[in-house]
């Protein structure tokens, strides 16, 4: 064994081996998304983060909920790790929250689910006029620690659904959805625009402190 595997602080406890080389503590991300990966290595360098599939069943009725779902179910496969999970989706007011939670799985499609999801959030509120048509996007952000604690922060982005899609970056619901204070769908939006406002981007820079906090006790 290389005594940088005996050094607690590669799991994220003190180290007690005496080595003098201090190694990155491992960070399990709950995604194979590529942007949140990049995202969250950029905002917690101190960390080896590593991208683990979260395959459970997202049951819970809140963003917050499922988060812990996905965080849990990974922290069981790595103990004595730090685990960062999230979960999002969209709230439409005009149609009493929803898709909500079932952002993702909406109209029921499970291969490339954003045409089909789109389509019938417009069929949805055909008869919804432009000042009745605001929604919001949520994320919840869940942080488990090797010793059982767990963070959670939240981001929220407000805004409204266009009655037609527009731009072609992004994912999801961004080419109907209208950020607050700008005329542009977020599938027109740089990516840097769209993480400067977008609830990931806000619950991201609220979960850097507690990484950084953490990688440096
Ligand atoms: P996830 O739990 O973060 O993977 O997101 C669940 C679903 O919410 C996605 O499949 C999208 O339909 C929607 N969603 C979440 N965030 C965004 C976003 O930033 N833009 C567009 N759609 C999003």
């Amino acid at each position: 064994m290389k005594i940088w595997d005996k050094c607690g602080r590669s799991q994220g406890l003190p180290c007690t081996s005496d080595c003098g080389i201090i190694p990155m503590m491992k960070l399990y991300l709950a995604t194979h998304n590529q942007n949140k990966l990049r995202e969250i290595r950029q905002i917690a360098p101190s960390f080896e983060i590593i991208a683990e599939d979260a395959a459970v069943d997202e049951a819970a009725r809140t963003f917050v909920g499922n988060a812990r779902l996905k965080v849990r179910h990974i922290a069981a496969m790595h103990p004595g790790s730090y685990v960062l999970a999230d979960d999002s989706g969209l709230e439409v007011d005009a149609l009493g929250g929803a898709p909500g939670v079932r952002s993702a799985r909406y109209a029921g499609v499970v291969d490339d689910p954003a045409a089909a999801n789109n389509a019938l959030l417009l069929k949805n509120l055909a008869d919804v006029p432009a000042d009745q048509r605001t929604a919001h996007f949520t994320c919840a952000m869940v942080l488990a620690a090797p010793d059982g604690r767990e963070f959670v922060r939240t981001g929220r982005c407000s805004g409204h659904i266009a009655f037609e899609p527009s731009g072609g970056g992004g994912f999801g619901y961004d080419p109907l959805f209208v950020p607050d204070g700008d005329e542009r769908t977020f599938a027109e939006l740089s990516p840097a625009e769209k993480n400067a406002i977008s609830h990931r981007g806000k619950a991201l820079r609220k979960i850097a402190p507690l990484l950084d906090a953490e990688g440096n006790m």
